[in-house]
C-alpha cells in the first residue's frame, strides 16, 4: 500500500529517536522512499552517517546551509512527499508546531506543508502530562495532524507511564492508514460508533458510571473516518478531544445512547465500544436525595438497560452489514467472548483481558481477540490507535475482499 509512497521523516531529539531508524527500514522495505530532516536534538541521538545510509538519501539539517538550499529547499523538500512523520515527536518540537514556529529547518517545513502530517510523540511521562503539552497536542489534534501513540511502559528515563513513543510497525501502519486514505476503501459506507461509558441519573445531581475513557472507540471512529467512512459517533461523557471528520453525538444515558444510534441508521457498519451500563435507576429522583436521619440509607431499584448491541444485531429489516462488539473480560477472556457474539447476534466481537493489573480500562494499551465466524485471531499487544487502524482496515476488508488488511506485527519480529 506504501510502494512507491514518499514519506519525509522529521527525526527530533528524543532517546527514542533509536527506533525512528528500524521505522526507515520498515518503511525501505515496504517499498516507501524516505527522506529525512534531522533536528539538532535528533542529531544528539542519532547519527547523520546512520540516517543516511538507512535511507539511501541525503539528510537535511540546516535551514540556512546555502548547500542544502540550493539542492533540495524546504519547500520542495515538503512539497515532494506525499505523508510528513515526526518520529519521535519531542515535547519542544510539538510546541514549536502548535504555536506556529519556524526557527528551523524541522519546524519551517512542517508550517510549510499542506501535506499530512503523522506525529509519534514521544517524552518523559510528565512532560506528556503536563498541561502544556496536552494543550499543545490537542491542537494539533485540532488542527487536523494525525497521531499514534505515546504508549505506556517503562520509559527510557527509568520512569513508568505513558510516553513511550509507538513501535516502528504501529507507526508504519498508521502511515498505511492514512495514505489510503487517497483509496478511502470505506468511501461511501456509513458507520455507528458507541463510545465511553453511560450515566445512569440517580437524581439531579449523582449518577451511576464505570471507569470507560471512550479512547478505544474514538480511535476507532478516527480510524474509520481515515478510511473514507462517514461516522457518527455516539459518545458517552468523555474528556477526549472529538475526532476530525466525524459526526459526534454526545449522549448521557443508555437510552439516550440508543436513540441516537437509531436515529444515526441506516449504517453499513455499527461498532459498539460503549461501556454502557447494565442497569439504571428506575425512577430517577426529580429533586436531590436527602437523608432522613434514621441512619437507613435509600433503596435504589435498578431496571436493566436496553443492550444497543444486541438491539443493532437483531434488527428485523435495516441491520447494519457489519455489527462489532466487545468483550471486556476478566478470566477466560475468548471463551466468554464466543459465548457473547452468539448471545447478543453479532458478527465479530473484540474481546480484551480487563483484569486488575492490565490496565487497559483508561490506559493506553491494548492486547486483543478478534473473534469471527471463522474462528479466532490473537493480535499482539498494541496502542489502542494501532488496534483501531487494525480494526478498521479489517472492517474496510470485509467489505472489499481485494483490500489488503494485513496486520500481524508478529510476521515482522526478527
Ligand atoms: O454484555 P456486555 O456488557 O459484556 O457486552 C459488551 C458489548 O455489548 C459491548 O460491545 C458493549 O458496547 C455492548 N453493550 C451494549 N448495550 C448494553 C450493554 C453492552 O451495546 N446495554
Amino acid at each position: 500500500m506504501i510502494t512507491g509512497k514518499s514519506i519525509l521523516l522529521i527525526i527530533s531529539g528524543g532517546i527514542a529517536a533509536y527506533k525512528s531508524l528500524d521505522l526507515i527500514r520498515r518503511l525501505k522495505e515496504r517499498g516507501a522512499s524516505v527522506r529525512c530532516v534531522l533536528t539538532d536534538g535528533g542529531a544528539q541521538f542519532v547519527t547523520p552517517l546512520s540516517v543516511a545510509a538507512l535511507s539511501e538519501d541525503a539528510v537535511y539539517q540546516d535551514l540556512f546551509s546555502l548547500k542544502d538550499e540550493s539542492e533540495m529547499g524546504h519547500i520542495r523538500l515538503s512539497r515532494e512527499a506525499d505523508l510528513l512523520v515526526v518520529a519521535p515527536a519531542s515535547a519542544d518540537l510539538m510546541a514549536k508546531m502548535a504555536n506556529g514556529h519556524a526557527n528551523d529547518l524541522a519546524s519551517t517545513i512542517l508550517l510549510a506543508t499542506d501535506k499530512p502530517v503523522l506525529i509519534a510523540p514521544a517524552m518523559n511521562t510528565r512532560m506528556w502530562d503536563h498541561p502544556a503539552t496536552r494543550r499543545n497536542f490537542q491542537t494539533l489534534l485540532q488542527d487536523g495532524l494525525h497521531a499514534i501513540g505515546p504508549g505506556a511502559g517503562d520509559l527510557a528515563c527509568g520512569e513508568v507511564g505513558s510516553g513511550r513513543m509507538s513501535e516502528p510497525l504501529e507507526i508504519v501502519a498508521a502511515i498505511e492508514g492514512i495514505l489510503s486514505d487517497t483509496d478511502a476503501p470505506l468511501k461511501g459506507r456509513r458507520a455507528i460508533v458507541t463510545s465511553g461509558p453511560t450515566y445512569e441519573a440517580i437524581d439531579p445531581v449523582r449518577y451511576l458510571a464505570n471507569r470507560s475513557s471512550g479512547k478505544q472507540g474514538h480511535a476507532i471512529a478516527a480510524a474509520l473516518a481515515d478510511l473514507g467512512a462517514e461516522v457518527v459517533l455516539v459518545a458517552g461523557p468523555n474528556s477526549l478531544v472529538d475526532p476530525a471528520g466525524v459526526t459526534v453525538r454526545d449522549i448521557e444515558s443508555a437510552d439516550q445512547m440508543l436513540a441516537a444510534c437509531e436515529s444515526a441508521l441506516p449504517a453499513d457498519i455499527a461498532v459498539c465500544a460503549a461501556a454502557v451500563a447494565d442497569w439504571r435507576v428506575a425512577g430517577e429522583a426529580e429533586q436531590k436525595m436527602k437523608k432522613d436521619g434514621s441512619g437507613q440509607p435509600p433503596a435504589l431499584n435498578l431496571v436493566e438497560n436496553p443492550d444497543i448491541l444486541a438491539t443493532l444485531s437483531q434488527l428485523n429489516g435495516g441491520r447494519p452489514g457489519l455489527v462489532v462488539g466487545f468483550a471486556a473480560e476478566t478470566e477466560t477472556v475468548v471463551a466468554h467472548a464466543r459465548k457473547k457474539r452468539a448471545r447478543k447476534g453479532c458478527d465479530w466481537i473484540v474481546a480484551n483481558d480487563v483484569g486488575a493489573g492490565t490496565g487497559v480500562m483508561g490506559g493506553d494499551q491494548n492486547t486483543v481477540h478478534l473473534i469471527t465466524a471463522q474462528g479466532e485471531e490473537n493480535w499482539p499487544t498494541m496502542a489502542k490507535d494501532a488496534v483501531a487502524i487494525a480494526l478498521a482496515r479489517r472492517i474496510a476488508q470485509f467489505f472489499d475482499a481485494g483490500f489488503d488488511a494485513d496486520f500481524d506485527a508478529n510476521s515482522d519480529a526478527e
